[in-house]
């Protein structure tokens, strides 16, 4: 047994998975960037109070799953951060803290990185995972909406993964939702021997969660409660009917889910999670997001509106091994420099260092050990070529053997880097 293992919950990507995210991670930033989402980083550390004002208080992300940092011994300020679970309150908080509001609005964020929640670990589900965030603060939509919503399903279809569904839904606003909230109340209350004691406790606190409850007891009780659809206040309907004609424009498919709340306080209007359908066991969504007209406000800024969405990356590379998408290549270097002197690791760096400096995926081989074991190294790399270096380097020579044709020719010293270059790009594209 090792001594120290990672933490529960938190995993190390080795090479392949880490190449299966920087994957994702390119193809995220590469498409915010044709729609205009430009980068930000946030601390992964803020104030707890960010978190609990902007999340709410009473959700689970907040309740149970913040990881709470502790300073060292002596600090006043004990307590008073954690690490982020998700990255929408961070920005919020950044977009009023720098005066982004005086910026032409909508501000396009986007945002790639860890969160972190201290959930029951279980597949998908992870102490430190990662998301693909995107946020467009200070346009009321509904165009933008569909924008979004449009983006994050591009972005599954892009990474490779065919039958991701949208389920979208309009949770109301402060006009219409507590009309709602009541009846939900009253629903649950009317059929409370039927609840599991957590779903009791929570129905006193907020009626919504308990749609958002994952617990098989619930699911028939949930699929009878009562929906907000047909009493959506005007403004809110408006809305709503906007976000969909948007996205029948765009061809952008979606299921209307009048049960989808979310877990996170600040949403208002709409709401949007995406799904593989026929995962076995309990269902974990992809990614959400959703409108949060209220947030920069309540975060100390003018009334704002906001939409934004999260993508789970662990969870997407977990449907893409499922689907058996074949695995990023393991990248190979081109050339290994060799030489017949074992002992001379200096002339093997040197040569190789020269090839790194003009661009090539070089290695020296700096293992003492005889020309024949180096070319096997170099073969087991799968590089392309060995540069072997010996006497004639004192004439500004080497050998250059393309190890899959098994060719060997002399090339200066000088030409090597750009013999290579071209000789790796006909490898790439055949010969012209
Ligand atoms: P969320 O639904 O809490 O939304 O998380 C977004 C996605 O992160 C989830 O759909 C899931 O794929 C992934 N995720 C959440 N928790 C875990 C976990 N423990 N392990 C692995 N993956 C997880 C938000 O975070 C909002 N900030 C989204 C948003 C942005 N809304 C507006 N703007």
């Amino acid at each position: 047994m090792p001594r120290c293992q990672a933490p529960r919950g938190t995993r190390d990507l080795l090479p392949a998975e880490r190449a299966a995210f920087a994957r994702l991670e390119r193809i995220a930033l590469d498409l915010a960037t044709r729609y205009g989402y430009q980068p930000v980083e946030t601390p992964l550390f803020e104030q707890s109070e960010v978190f609990e004002r902007a999340v709410g208080a009473a959700t689970d992300v907040v309740e149970k799953e913040l990881f709470r940092v502790h300073a060292g011994r002596g600090d006043s300020e004990r307590e008073r951060w954690a690490l982020r679970p998700e990255p929408t309150a961070g920005i919020v908080r950044a977009y009023v803290q720098h005066g982004m509001q005086n910026l032409p609005q909508p501000v396009r964020l986007t945002l790639t990185g860890p969160m972190f929640r201290y959930d029951r670990p279980q597949a998908g589900r992870y102490r430190q995972f990662w998301q693909f965030d995107v946020e467009a603060i200070g346009d009321p939509g509904p165009g933008i909406d569909a924008e979004i919503v449009e983006l994050g399903a591009r972005f599954f279809r892009e990474a490779g993964l065919r039958d991701v569904v949208v389920r979208l839904n309009s949770i109301g606003d402060g006009d219409c939702r507590p009309a709602y909230v009541e009846r939900l109340r009253a629903y649950f209350a009317g059929h409370a021997d039927r609840l599991p004691a957590l779903e009791r406790e929570r129905l006193a606190a907020d009626p919504l969660r308990l749609l958002d409850s994952k617990d098989p007891l619930m699911q028939a009780l949930i699929a009878e409660a009562p929906t907000l659809t047909e009493d959506l206040c005007p403004a809110c309907a408006g809305h709503f009917a906007g976000v969909r004609a948007h996205l029948d424009a765009l061809g952008v498919e979606y299921q209307l889910e009048p049960r989808l709340v979310r877990g996170l306080d600040y949403y208002t209007r709409t709401a949007f999670e995406f799904f593989r359908p026929l995962e076995a066991g309990a269902q974990q969504a992809l990614g959400g997001g959703g409108r949060y007209d209220g947030l920069v406000e309540l975060m100390g800024g003018r009334p704002t509106p906001g939409i934004g969405f999260g993508l789970g990356l662990d969870r997407v590379v977990l449907a893409l091994a499922a689907q058996g998408a074949e695995a990023p290549p393991a990248p190979h270097v081109t050339v290994v420099v060799v030489s017949a002197d074992p002992a001379d690791t200096v002339t093997r760096l040197r040569v190789a260092t020269d090839l790194r400096a003009a661009g090539l995926a070089a290695r020296a081989d700096l293992a003492q050990r005889k020309l024949s074991r180096q070319l096997e190294g170099a073969a087991r790399d799968r590089a392309h070529f060995a540069v072997i270096c010996g006497d004639e380097l004192s004439h500004g020579q080497v050998q250059l053997k393309d190890l899959e044709a098994g060719t060997q020719r002399p090339v200066n010293v000088a030409d090597l880097a750009r013999e290579l270059l071209r000789a790796e790009g006909q490898h790439r594209h055949g010969p012209a």
